[in-house]
């Protein structure tokens, strides 16, 4: 499988902390703390949970394993790695799932990113300072509804994640991650702790971790999978992109693993950062994808160094939504120009430039156009739930087919036995998850969730 190593130079991570920081700028994300507890709060709390770590488990790091497998057996984007792991055949069809995908998260992606660059303005100007919960709410939806104040944020980002990009790998993505994420964390886990000391904190606390499994639908449990391939960046390709930067004597499975663990800590200290305050403070647990902004504010501005620690949080997560966004981008503009040959520096703008008018649109559902109905979704929900919940997943199925039935045990074994070794034990229970268990997986919750 190492047939194609060489031929091209591309940069590779510098060190193996670098991969696993990419890695993970890429996967945590967003996705970890606006949506993961709004979604949580949709679908009933604790059951949602469950069947989302299970499907983590289950199918999300065998299909993460499974990108690296092919990223760094091919050493190219998505697109090309299919073509030159199986020339001559359509696999190559499943990268442009992947770019479809990527287009359209990132143009939902940069809105979110842009009302987080507003409430770091919002917390320097210290304006959550005196107000109630509701009036905390009305902040987030006035300005959320207005038709031209989040283009601004929302644009200011997207250029902002242009810029990095046409900087280059190693220096745009590696360095940022690499520091600040720790230092995100670490903020988390402070509001942990003052979350779950306030009055009320249980009630928040069993929501999100005492099942009720009579609260699911199908229609939660295609959420949950879409938001396991959503949250650990699977299904698009931008793990077999980012698989082709890892080196030759990294061990996949460790890195895998490490991904997947830190994504998942991530997302459930944000859900025990904000479920509390919502039963504290009286919100509701479903009311959408505001949540975060109009929960933590009310904690900011009750503990010691609050004015800092709001400034610093709504920082780190433009940050955070930062190297996950150059993540999703890569993925169109490795397409571009690798593919359509397309130079670099003209493709990323082009990119920023087509993800922008559908982030606009994006915007203006939230606002003006929120009676504009597709199958009963906003033009927002509809992009969100087209890539996470049918073409992530569908996307992860054909790359766990790929590895499954096309490449086979042998080629497996022989990419992941550089840099680690596997033993035959584990190696027959990984192809049985990804030739079997994931795709009749992936495809019952189709039928489930979709009909
Ligand atoms: N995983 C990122 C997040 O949780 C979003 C993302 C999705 C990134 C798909 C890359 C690919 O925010």
């Amino acid at each position: 499988m190492s047939s194609g190593l060489g031929k091209q130079s591309r940069d590779s991570f510098g060190s193996k902390f670098g991969v696993v920081a990419a890695a993970a700028g890429s996967a945590v994300g967003l996705g970890n703390i606006w949506k993961f507890p709004y979604i949580t709060g949709e679908f009933g709390g604790a059951a949602f949970l469950f069947v989302y770590l299970g499907f983590i488990l289950a199918i999300g790091l065998p299909i993460m394993l499974s990108e690296f497998i092919v990223g760094r057996g091919a050493r190219r984007n998505a697109f090309g790695s299919f073509k030159h792991l199986a020339p001559g055949t359509n696999w190559k069809l499943v990268g442009f799932l992947g770019v479809g995908a990527a287009f359209m998260i990132q143009s939902f992606y940069g809105v979110v990113a842009g009302w987080s660059m507003r409430y770091v303005e919002l917390a320097v100007e210290d304006s959550f300072a005196n107000r109630s919960a509701s009036d905390i709410q009305t902040l987030f939806s006035s300005f959320i509804e207005d038709p031209v104040s989040p283009l601004y944020f929302q644009l200011a980002f997207m250029v902002l994640v242009g810029a990095i990009v046409i900087i280059g790998v190693q220096k745009g993505i590696e360095q940022f991650s690499k520091v600040l994420m720790p230092v995100l964390l670490l903020i988390i886990i402070y509001l942990d702790i003052k979350a779950v000391s306030l009055e009320g904190a249980k009630a928040g606390l069993e929501f999100l971790f005492k099942p009720d499994f009579s609260k699911l639908t199908g229609e939660g449990v295609l959420s949950a999978l879409g938001h396991a391939f959503f949250s650990l960046s699977l299904g698009m390709g931008t793990l077999i992109t980012y698989g082709s930067y890892i080196k030759k004597d990294n061990n996949l499975i460790r890195t895998a693993a490490q991904v997947t663990a830190a994504d998942t800590i991530i997302a459930l200290l944000a859900g025990v950062a904000i479920f509390p305050v919502v039963f504290a403070m009286g919100i509701e647990p479903s009311s959408g994808p505001g949540l975060v902004f109009i929960t933590l504010p009310n904690v900011f501005h009750q503990i010691p160094g609050g004015y800092i620690f709001a400034i610093l949080f709504f920082l780190l997560l433009v940050i955070a939504a930062l190297t996950s966004s150059i993540s999703i981008l890569e993925v169109v503009v490795a397409y571009f120009s690798e593919e359509l040959k397309i130079k670099r520096r003209v493709a990323t703008i082009l990119a920023v430039a087509l993800t922008s008018v559908f982030g606009v649109m994006c915007s203006l559902s939230m606002g003006i156009y929120s009676d504009v109905k597709i199958f009963g979704y906003n033009f927002f929900d509809l992009l969100d739930h087209i890539a996470s919940n049918i073409l992530l997943p569908l996307g992860g199925m054909f790359i766990a087919l790929f590895v499954g039935w096309y490449l086979k045990r042998n080629r497996v074994a022989a990419e992941i036995n550089q840099g680690g070794s596997i033993s035959d034990r584990l190696l027959s229970i990984f192809m049985i998850l990804v030739k079997i268990v994931a795709p009749l997986a992936i495809g019952f919750v189709f039928v489930k969730g979709l009909l």
